[in-house]
């Protein structure tokens, strides 16, 4: 009888040569905690498709920032859920906005302590749900989309963002954008593209989460899932523009588009564990199903073996004390 001479079971003989040889790393730097504000709450809302995840007061969002900042997390992204809507989502603007208010509060409480992250998308703000502005016929207008982008960046930089995270898939937001950064007087203030998002059905707690107005679907802006070639068109075009990072969206289901956006990138690159993946593992956890805590971490793991430089899970405060 021939034994094997190669015995790769070796290295894994035990925790401590396991560890030693460990290829991949999550460290609570690498996660960036989505959070929910929501205009006129005086209690925190739970949200009943993300079981653990809430819409924040203006007092408990301050508070949960600086919890996560206390686990260490990496950055904090701000959603903002505004009481009225309007066809323009004038409310993104507006420095006494709902998200605006919230990134002035946050930065108050948090400082330089981490990287505060803005969303910059209008369907929180429109009474069509739609990521942008609508044209005559009701489709959404790109080029009046960016100029409004435009103002809403520069309204969070000047509440305090140290990054803003273009999230609409309109074409030549970044460019826009940075432009605008710029001519305001906020050069240092980043940009965070989300390059590859697609269209997903991962999405729907979220819609959830901020009360969407959506009707319809948003496939003449967000990327089909079909495509991957597409992707390096939207990142080539990103970096042009002048992102200083780059994302890919969702996550798990897009890992092979998250590793070649890493080898292709030269920028950091972010990828977000959406809504959808968060209750997904959370019901399932739930019935008994699966074993919570171990499926989050293989998850998020399998996110930077794929190449991503940091996280956007909504588990970021729970997990970050647990890696050593
Ligand atoms: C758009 C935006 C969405 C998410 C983040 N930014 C929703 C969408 O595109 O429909 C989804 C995040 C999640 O599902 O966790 N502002």
């Amino acid at each position: 009888m021939a034994f094997p001479v190669q015995r790769p079971r070796r290295l894994r003989s035990t925790p401590a040569l396991r560890r030693l040889v460990a290829e991949t790393d999550l460290r609570p730097r690498h996660l960036v905690l989505p959070m929910f504000v929501k205009e006129g709450a005086a209690e925190p809302v739970p949200i009943s498709s993300m079981p653990g995840v809430v819409q924040h007061s203006r007092d408990s969002l301050r508070k949960a920032a600086a919890e996560a900042v206390a686990a260490g997390v990496g950055g904090l992204m701000l959603f903002g859920v505004p009481e009225k809507h309007d066809a323009t989502g004038s409310g993104a603007v507006d420095p006494d906005g709902i998200l605006n208010v919230a990134l002035r509060d946050v930065r108050a409480e948090v400082g330089d302590a981490t990287v505060l992250m803005s969303d910059l998308c209008l369907d929180e703000f429109t009474d069509h749900g739609h990521c942008g502005v609508l044209d005559a016929d009701g489709a959404v207008d790109n080029d009046a989309t960016l100029e409004i982008y435009a103002a809403m960046g520069v309204a969070q930089a000047e509440a305090g963002a140290h990054v803003v995270a273009p999230s609409g898939m309109m074409d030549g937001q970044v460019g826009v954008i940075r432009a605008a950064l710029d001519a305001a007087g906020h050069p240092d203030t980043g940009i965070l593209a989300y390059t590859a998002k697609y269209s997903s059905a991962f999405y729907g707690p979220f819609r959830e989460a901020v009360q969407s107005q959506l009707k319809g679907d948003r496939k003449t802006y967000q990327q089909d899932g079909a495509n991957l070639r597409e992707a390096l068109r939207e990142l080539a075009l990103d970096l042009e523009e002048g992102a200083d990072m780059v994302m890919v969206k969702p996550a798990l289901p897009y890992l092979d588009v998250l590793r070649t956006v890493a080898e292709t990138a030269d920028v950091p690159v972010a990828a977000y564990q959406v809504s959808g993946e968060y209750a997904m593992l959370e019901a399932a956890a739930a019935n008994g199903w699966i074993e919570r805590d171990r499926a989050i971490h293989e998850t998020l793991t399998s996110l930077r073996r794929a190449g991503a430089d940091f996280l956007l899970t909504y588990w970021a405060t729970e997990v970050a004390p647990r890696l050593d």
